[in-house]
């Protein structure tokens, strides 16, 4: 059994936690969870009872064994290491130690060993769209090595946490109000005024800039991706290109990824090789092809649209989509928990 905290535990990565914690009977001696002083005394639904949130305070960790931070880097940077030096270990789903090079990245399918080595207690998760992603290429890497990889992403709202969802559902609403207005030819729905967490609107929208914006005019989601994929795949070789882009879907991301390998892998072999990998599923039959409203709310990467790239032999296109706050961040929290206790 295991004492465990939760910091974050009143948001959308949270409220997954909890769920998963109690889907996959972890277990939880004691479970002490944290959230803003908004959030202080609010009590949420725990196996049957209720856990009370408390706020982040030195000493809040003494006597726990393991913590889970779903909170933005900042918060992660200065609460994890405290919760560490009051003797627990740590796994963090922000950004804040991913790039440590003394803080393993961990997809709980793909480089599981990792784990084994935490010089700072603490083990980060990947971000969400490479989470999803790594999990469904790796049984490709592994097989055939992978060099060069370019990749689209459509990542949903809930991405961006709470106010994200927030944003489209307000947007949406408004959008509805106007269904006479826009089933006439020449309005637009683009006379919906922007929200504040993205600077355009979202609602009927897509917005191919998903981050901000860092080096050579990439994102930092786009970065992410690059400089993830390579930790946890243990190779700084790969090419890797992304464009992140924020489209009006709640929950679910999806990309589209073109793989070039070190030696030619034809699309039969790929199917062979995905049928059998721990954490994905290969949707090819019915309408063909996974999307992200059916990866959301299980465990499951879908991978679809597996082709032989004419442009490059021996390379394939492929279609991925999983559900960013289950396999993207709190599911993988929860298998890292399981690998460490
Ligand atoms: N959303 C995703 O798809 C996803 C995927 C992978 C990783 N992540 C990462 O997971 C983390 C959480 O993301 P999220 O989407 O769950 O965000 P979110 O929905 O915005 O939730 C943020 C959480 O932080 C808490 N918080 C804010 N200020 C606090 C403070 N001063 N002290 C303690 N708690 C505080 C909030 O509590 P209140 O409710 O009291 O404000 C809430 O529980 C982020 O680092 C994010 O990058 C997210």
């Amino acid at each position: 059994m295991a004492r465990v905290g939760l910091i974050g535990a009143t948001g959308l990565v949270g409220a997954e936690m909890l769920h998963i914690l109690e889907e996959r009977e972890f277990p939880v001696d004691e479970l002490r969870v944290f959230a803003s002083a908004r959030s202080e005394g609010r009590r949420l639904p725990f196996r049957g009872g209720e856990v009370v949130c408390q706020v982040l305070r030195p000493g809040a960790f003494v006597g726990l064994d393991l913590v889970v931070v779903d909170v933005d880097d900042p918060l992660a940077a200065e609460w994890a290491p405290v919760a560490v030096a009051e003797g627990a270990k740590v796994v963090d789903n922000s950004a804040a130690f991913r790039t440590d090079p003394d803080v393993p990245l961990v997809v709980a399918e793909v480089n599981p060993g990792d784990v084994d080595d935490l010089p700072k207690g603490i083990v980060s998760c990947p971000n969400c769209t490479t989470m999803v992603l790594v999990a469904a290429i790796a049984p490709l890497h592994r097989a055939a090595g992978l060099e060069r990889m370019v990749v689209s992403t459509y990542q949903s709202v809930s991405g961006a946490g709470q106010s994200g969802m927030h944003e489209l559902a307000d947007q949406w609403d408004k959008l509805a109000g106007r269904s006479d207005d826009l089933r006439r030819a020449g309005v637009t729905p683009g006379v919906i005024e922007a929200g504040e967490v993205w600077p355009l609107t979202i609602a009927g929208n897509v917005l191919p800039l998903a981050g901000s914006v860092r080096e050579a005019g990439y994102t930092s989601e786009e970065w992410k991706l690059v400089l993830e994929t390579r930790k946890i795949l243990h190779d700084d070789s790969i090419r890797i290109t992304a464009t992140c882009v924020r489209v009006p879907v709640f929950v679910g991301h999806a990309m589209s990824a073109n793989l070039s390998f070190g030696r030619p892998v034809s699309r039969a072999e790929a199917v062979e090789l995905l049928a059998g990998a721990p954490g994905v599923r290969l949707v090819e039959d019915g309408h063909g092809y996974p999307t992200p409203l059916e990866a959301a709310g299980i465990d499951p990467v879908l991978v679809g649209r597996l082709r032989e790239d004419p442009s490059n032999p021996g390379g394939l296109d492929v279609w991925v989509t999983g559900d960013n706050l289950r396999k993207g961040a709190a599911l993988n929290a929860v298998q890292l928990a399981e690998l460490l206790l």
